[in-house]
């Protein structure tokens, strides 16, 4: 883990540093002399998500770029490892610890290691007044699975939080893959993995989920809801085919293609649609499948065949389902198995 607030490699810099502290009283300054320093202060004192907010300035050329620059992910990050085939981003509310340690112990948990390479992040921001809780600092400790990020952890910022997770996949792991999901969600981790390494037919530009059917692509306009979108963030009445929120994967080059058109679209507080919004800009099609199910119907032990994703389990539910998932790996064999999405 990268701990120090220096870049890498600067000669000297803790040298610098100790000398500064010694000998000064504001060590805020000696930022200024050392190689870098100037810029990581100029970070350091606005937040993240201004970089969304302003209006685009990058030339095409630079974009590639962007998405490695300005952004200090913080001592709290995960390691990990290169060359995965799925990084699984699972969003998370700081209060949701519960929720993450049964994730941890069900469909995250790994009974030996896997044929093909996978890892589970949670991603989780500020709490209000205390920055990065000394609970999340802990939990980070215990299972370095937490990302968290500068920005208030809000259902309002989960667009900022989503952004936040993909732009440290596409700068610090790039995996094969990406699904974002939440974690009231079950993945499918004995399935997806070895599907997507596989048979997944679409191994670029890939942006697959439960696509919503236009009549639920309504932008809302009411104040009150929680989904709220005022005219002047996003003037159409209707929002281009997206996948739910429940779980999409991406493709690396997906993803980055996302990113980029991140950089001149207004950000909109419905995270889903935002991406679907991305997507269309970046000449994606979203692809509908129904291996990510919107509701927890149940599911016998053969559907684990086939679904990736299950959205709406509490606790008992994710272990019944992990235990199916199991379960599934030897029974259902006289089934043909389906090899589209
Ligand atoms: C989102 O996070 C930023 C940065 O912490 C904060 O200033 C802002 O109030 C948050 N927005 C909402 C809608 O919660």
């Amino acid at each position: 883990m990268h701990r120090s607030p220096w870049p890498r490699g600067a000669p000297g810099a803790q040298r610098v540093w100790s000398a500064c502290l010694l000998l000064s009283s504001i060590p805020f300054w000696c930022l200024l002399l050392l190689p870098d320093g100037a810029q990581k202060l100029r970070w350091a004192s606005r937040p993240f998500f201004a970089a969304w907010q302003e209006p685009p300035q990058r030339t095409h050329s630079a974009a590639g770029n962007s998405a490695h620059q300005g952004v200090d992910f913080g001592p709290l990050q995960p390691h990990c490892e290169p060359g995965q085939v799925l990084l699984i981003l699972v969003t998370s509310a700081p209060g949701n610890a519960a929720s993450r340690q049964v994730i941890r112990r069900t469909w995250a948990a790994r009974e030996k290691p896997p044929p093909y390479q996978w890892q589970v992040v949670f991603l989780i921001g500020q709490s209000p007044g205390e920055g990065a809780s000394r609970q999340i600092r802990q939990e980070q400790e215990d299972f370095g699975d937490v990302l968290v990020g500068n920005y208030l952890d809000t259902y309002r910022n989960l667009t900022l939080k989503v952004l936040h997770g993909v732009r440290w996949a596409l700068s610090r792991c790039r995996p094969s893959y990406l699904l974002k999901t939440d974690d009231d969600c079950f993945v499918n981790t004995e399935r997806l993995p070895e599907f997507l390494a596989r048979q997944n037919p679409l191994r670029t530009g890939l942006y697959a989920g439960s696509v919503f059917a236009r009549e639920k692509r309504k932008v809302i306009r009411h104040p009150s809801s929680k989904w709220y979108v005022p005219r002047e963030a996003y003037s159409p009445e209707e929002y281009p085919p997206y996948a739910s929120g429940i779980g999409y994967v991406l493709s690396l080059d997906a993803a980055a293609r996302v990113l980029r058109a991140a950089e001149s679209v207004p950000i909109i507080p419905v995270e889903d649609a935002y991406v679907g919004i991305l997507a269309q800009r970046a000449g994606l099609r979203p692809k509908s499948s129904a291996r990510f199910a919107k509701q927890n119907a149940r599911w016998r032990v053969c559907n684990f065949r086939y679904l990736m994703v299950v959205h709406s389990l509490g606790a008992p539910e994710q272990e019944l389902a992990t235990r199916r998932m199991r379960e599934a790996r030897h029974a259902c064999r006289d089934r043909p198995e389906v090899t589209r999405w």
